[in-house]
């Protein structure tokens, strides 16, 4: 069955966006923390410059990938990703389908019947790869219903002091997480730990 991972890149104080949603800190080791070229693909496609360790774990992760399910802040954010998101099928959490969506052509669809849905969804779309979940509020709402399997950040070297927190509002702490695979890279270190089921 398709594995659902959370993949967030964070300061080292646990912030996924600074307090006016900009990323810049925080995605800044994919666009200049070393000289290989990685393409993202999708219908909004960005090269980014990595390390070469950077690098092979990105070709590892993304391959592996093939849905996302996040939130609607985050589709905002993004401007909707071009239509089409670079891991796949797209799966946004929302109260209300923004105007001017579903777009012809486009893979991005809308959940409005809850995280429970939304995962079934977005997996039975991944065709037995992963479904990769970004964006701060749907990672919470998926470890709090149990419905995690793995955690991925991605630690930038940086201190953004305020903003958005990955862990925040969680349910049942303690949760005691498996070790951490480990890959050093040039401003950033990327852990992926498993995550118990209970
Ligand atoms: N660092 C990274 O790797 C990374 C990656 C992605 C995003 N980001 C940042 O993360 C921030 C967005 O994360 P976030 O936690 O604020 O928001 P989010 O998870 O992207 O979206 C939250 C919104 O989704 C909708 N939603 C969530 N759960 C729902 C449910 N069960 N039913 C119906 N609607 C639901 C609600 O919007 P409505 O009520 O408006 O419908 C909610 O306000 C942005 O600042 C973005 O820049 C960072």
């Amino acid at each position: 069955m398709s594995k659902v991972v959370a993949i967030m890149s964070v300061s080292l104080d646990g912030f996924v966006a600074d307090a006016d949603d900009g990323v810049a800190e925080v995605f800044d080791w994919y666009l200049r923390s070393g000289d290989v070229e990685f393409h993202t693909g999708g219908s909004d496609p960005m090269t980014f410059r990595v390390s070469g360790p950077s690098a092979g774990h990105l070709r590892d992760l993304w391959s592996e990938l093939g849905a996302v399910l996040t939130g609607r802040r985050t589709f905002e954010v993004a401007h909707g990703w071009g239509g089409n998101h670079a891991w796949g099928p797209a799966f946004v959490l929302t109260h209300q389908v923004p105007e001017g969506w579903p777009r012809p052509g486009s893979t991005v669809h809308f959940v409005t019947d809850g995280i429970e849905s939304a995962v079934t969804r977005a997996r039975a779309a991944a065709a037995g790869k992963s479904v990769g979940v970004h964006g701060a509020d749907t990672i919470q709402q998926c470890l709090n219903a149990g419905l995690l399997d793995e955690i991925h950040v991605d630690i930038a070297a940086v201190l953004l002091g305020s903003g958005v927190r990955l862990f925040d509002r969680l349910a049942g702490t303690p949760l005691v997480l498996g070790s951490p695979a480990v890959i050093p890279g040039v401003g950033v270190t990327h852990l992926r730990y498993p995550v118990p089921k209970a």
